[in-house]
Formats: C-alpha cells, structure tokens, sequence
C-alpha cells in the first residue's frame, strides 16, 4: 500500500525527526525517547515517520523494529543504501509495521559519482534499478532518493528517476543535500521533472532540503508549488549540520498561506507546540527564543504600537493565533492545593497520556515541588512528566550532595551514591566551582572517566525560584553521551545530569557485554559439529 493521498491537493508529511534529525550531533535518543517521539509523531498526525536507518547499528535497527511493531497511524519506513545487506536490515525492522516503506537512496551528482563512490552514469542506474526492484520484491511501498539531486545535471537526474519509477518506485524523493538550491531554481527542477519524466504520474514527488543557507523551508514550499506532494522535514528543523526543513513552520505556512498555495496537510496544528517542547527536552537542544512559529517570542508583542494594535484586534499584528499551535496565553498553572484530577487535566492538555502509575508518581513529585516553589508554570510539569517517564536508569542513584565554594576559587564537593547492588560510595572532591568538584567526586565514585564537552542552565519556568534545567554532554571512548535533569538547585540539577550520563555508559557498556556474549555463543553454536 502507498501513502499516496487521493485528494491531490494534500501534502503528506514524511517526518525525520528519527534519521535525518537524529543523525546531528548532539541529538541522538535512546530508544524510548525514541517511542516517545514516535509516539507524539502519530499524534500530531504525520503521514510518514521515517524510525531511522537500520544498517546504522544495531540499535538504530531495534528502535525501528520497536516503532513498526508499536507505533499505529503513520506509515512507517526505515532507511537503506541501494544494497541487499541495507534493504534486508531495513526491511526486517519495518516489516511489521500495519504500513511499512522501504527508503532506498544513491548519490547522483557527479561530484558524489567522482569521489566518494567512483562509479560511471551507467553504474548508477543499474544500482538504483537492482536496489529499488529488490525493494519492491519485499515491500509495496518504497521510495527512491537520488542523493544530492540538486547538484545532479538535469537531464541524468531524469534520467535515474525515470528508471526508477519503471523499476517499481511509489514515490521519488527529490533531495537538496547540502542545502545549496534556491526557491526559483527547485521550482524549475520539479517542474521539469514532472513534465518530463516517463510514468511521473505512477508516483509521488517528494521534496527533501537541508537548511545550510537558511532556505530549507521556503525550497521545499517551492517545490509544492511546483507539483510535489510530499515534503520531508523534522520537528524543529533538527538534522545534518544546519538541519532540515522545520516541520511546524512548513505546516503553518501551508496553512496560513492555504489560499495562495491551493494545498493542505493533515497534521494537528495544536500538537505543534508540546511536540516541539517533548523533542527539545528529550534532545536538551534548546529552541531559539526567535524561532518562529514555536519559539518563546513567536506570539510575543513587545512594542508600544504593536501592543496598541493586538489589544485593538488581534489580526493587526498576529498572522497565527498562539492556540492554533498548541500555546496557551496563560501559562500560570497550579499551585500546593491543587488536586489530582486538576493535574491530571493540565498534563493532558500539555499533550501528555498518563498510566495511574506514572500520575501518581507524577502527583508525588507536583507535592514536593509545590512544597518548595510557590507557583508551578507548565514548564515545570513538563520537567516533572518527563522525569517520570525517563526516570534515571542505570546503576547509580544520588542519595546525598553537599557542595560549597568561596569567592576566591576554592570548592569541594561530597556525593553519595547507591548503587544498584546495594553498595554506597562516598566520595569527596575539590574542582574549580562546585558543579566541577562534584562532577569529579561523582566519576571518581563510578570509576567512569569522561571528557565534558558542554554544561548549560536555564529555566524552565517562571519566577525567583524557577527550576533550572542542566544539560550536560560528555565525551567518552569516541562517542557522545548527553543527560539532563530538572530542579530547584541548579547543583543538583548538574549532578543529576552527568549522574544520568554516567548511567548510560554503563548500559551502554552492559548491553555490548550482552551481545558480544550472544555473538560469542552464535559463533560456538555455528562450529560445533
Ligand atoms: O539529505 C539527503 O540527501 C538525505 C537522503 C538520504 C534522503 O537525507
Ligand atoms: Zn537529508
């Protein structure tokens, strides 16, 4: 089955939040920050997640495998190169999704034919032909990439996408790889292709554009308005170097503009913005306060004249109402008398499905939290919803911390830790500034040594005693390791933060004991007669 739409007019909404955007430094998930994300995707309605690309690693194949089996709605696809090894990994993670895609991509333009895969036009057809037949021999649908389209000469990159669609593509994915084109140049680019390429009306037109010099969004618009009908974006314009195209500025904008540009989507506007929030948690990657559509000043009026006007009528200044993208003008929410079933409402209206377990965990922390803070903003139960569902896993949990410094440099730290064996180490440290004292304490206590590339804080909400959220990003034997925490000491927060780091080593490091021991007892099994 293909995802494409009977009314012409409706965009689908391929999302990458999961490959493309996860790809990017500094925002890779585990796996149920994987279904989480997942899981709000459905929600807010997008045609296509594509989970990741399985020949990756082993666990980009099990997060996609887990997203196929649970996440219902969206088609559901996974990424490979034009090889069997890749659409075979790929194709046994998505094949039991309800509607599962295969993603074939190969590079076209002669710079990527040239140095990084040394192989003639001739080649590369043959290759796209071979990978999308063999695609298709698996799955009915299956979409073709030919990578860095807008640097490939015009008439081979018809060329390649005609072979293609005669090979068995549903959809061609038409990518700006390297974020090089303009609005004027993709619109011609797709409009020859459509007009020129053999069996164009067999399949859907996709647009894919990477925001190097800041035209990801206005490029793909451009090819809509050209034909396509499918556009490839991530929440918060997340991914490879600049990113993506932005997905709640695309879909705003095509339904802002809907008038001009004749078409729709089917994604839930009010989800845009706790979407956006969830991913900017999850990946501790802040959104810019100018950001537009989600940002903290999108729907901020701060001149004189413009205040004059939106209290006139709002339509002076304001080209999108806040609560069509999910924000809510009041965000004073609750306070240490409000009730369960009060909590249980703002959380859902923040876009967050609690089991009782997770709203009781979540009533226990709002008490104590309320007990320390006079007024609690959403900010805050976002944190505390978060914390609940992303609750510290790993071995070592923070029992006790003290922390002090003086004004000429001087600090110590002392941490208490329980592992989950039931051992308690304490451990003390001197450091430049508590959080580095602490943070030494902690890898002294653990035994985990890392290099700290980035330390950040900042609020989550409002008032003199707002909640700072630290995030903290480590290196450690060539990979990077990213954890966060919420509270009202931003100490604290910090040692929570590289405390969850910690942990993620260690089960990172559990769990390649674990498959090298079953590879280890594949390969026994193997040799024994
Ligand atoms: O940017 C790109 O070319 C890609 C392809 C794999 C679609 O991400
Ligand atoms: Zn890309």
């Amino acid at each position: 089955m293909t995802a494409k739409p009977r009314d012409p007019n409706r965009v689908i909404i391929f999302d990458t939040t999961l490959r493309d955007g996860e790809q990017s430094p500094g925002c890779s998930m585990t796996q149920p920050e994987k279904l989480r994300v997942a899981r709000a995707l459905a929600e807010l309605g997008v045609d296509v997640i594509e989970a990741g690309f399985p020949a990756a690693s082993r666990g980009d194949w099990e997060a996609v495998r887990e997203i196929a089996r649970t996440v219902r709605g969206p088609v559901i696809a996974g990424l490979a190169r034009c090889n069997r090894e890749d659409i075979d990994k790929a194709w046994s993670a998505v094949c039991e999704a309800a509607r599962p895609r295969l993603h074939v991509f190969l590079a076209t333009s002669a710079i990527h034919r040239e140095h990084k895969l040394n192989m003639a036009k001739e080649q590369i057809i043959h290759t796209a032909v071979e990978g999308v037949k063999y695609a298709r021999s698996l799955c009915d649908d299956v979409e073709f990439s030919p990578e860095d389209a807008s640097r490939t000469e015009l008439e081979f990159l018809r060329e390649v996408v005609e072979a293609a669609i005669d090979a068995g593509a549903t959809t061609i994915n038409v990518p700006d790889t390297v974020g090089y084109t303009v609005p004027e140049e993709f619109h011609e680019v797709f409009d020859y292709l459509l007009k020129n390429v053999r069996g164009a009306e067999r399949a859907t037109f996709s647009v894919h554009c990477h925001n190097d010099l800041g035209m990801a969004v206005a490029n793909s618009l451009a090819a809509v308005r050209a034909g396509a009908r499918q556009v490839e974006c991530t929440i918060n314009g997340i991914g490879e170097r600049a990113g993506n195209a932005s997905l709640e500025e695309l879909v705003m904008a095509i339904k802002t503009r809907e008038a001009l540009l004749g078409v729709h989507t089917g994604i839930d506007t009010r989800r845009l913005f706790p979407t956006s929030r969830l991913l900017s948690s999850i990946t501790g990657m802040a959104i810019p306060r100018n950001k537009a559509v989600v940002g903290e000043n999108a729907f901020a009026h701060e001149s004189g004249i413009h205040q004059h006007g939106m209290l006139k009528h709002h339509s002076t200044y304001e080209i999108m109402r806040p609560e069509d993208v999910g924000l809510t003008r009041s965000h004073l929410v609750l306070g240490k008398h409000s009730g369960r079933a009060a909590l249980r409402d703002r959380i859902k209206e923040l876009g967050f499905e609690l089991s009782d377990a997770e709203l009781a965990r979540v009533f226990e922390d709002f008490k104590a939290l309320a007990d320390k803070k006079k007024e609690l903003f959403d900010g805050d139960l976002e944190a505390l919803v978060l914390k609940a569902e992303f609750a510290e896993s790993g071995p070592w949990h923070l029992e006790s911390l003290h922390a002090v410094s003086d004004s000429a440099g001087a600090a110590m730290a002392r941490v208490g830790l329980r592992h989950g064996d039931g051992r308690l180490l304490s451990q003390e440290s001197g450091g430049d500034g508590p959080v580095d004292a602490a943070f030494k304490a902690v890898e002294a206590a653990t035994g985990v040594e890392v290099t700290l590339r980035k330390f950040e804080v900042h609020s989550v909400s409002m008032g003199e005693d707002a909640q700072g959220e630290a995030v903290v990003t480590v290196e450690h034997n060539g990979r990077s390791y990213r954890g966060s925490s919420v509270t009202t000491d931003i100490v604290e927060s910090g040692v929570r933060a590289f405390l969850e780091v910690v942990n993620r080593i260690e089960s990172t490091r559990a769990s390649a004991e674990r498959i090298e021991k079953r590879n280890a007892e594949a390969a026994d099994t193997a040799t024994t007669p």
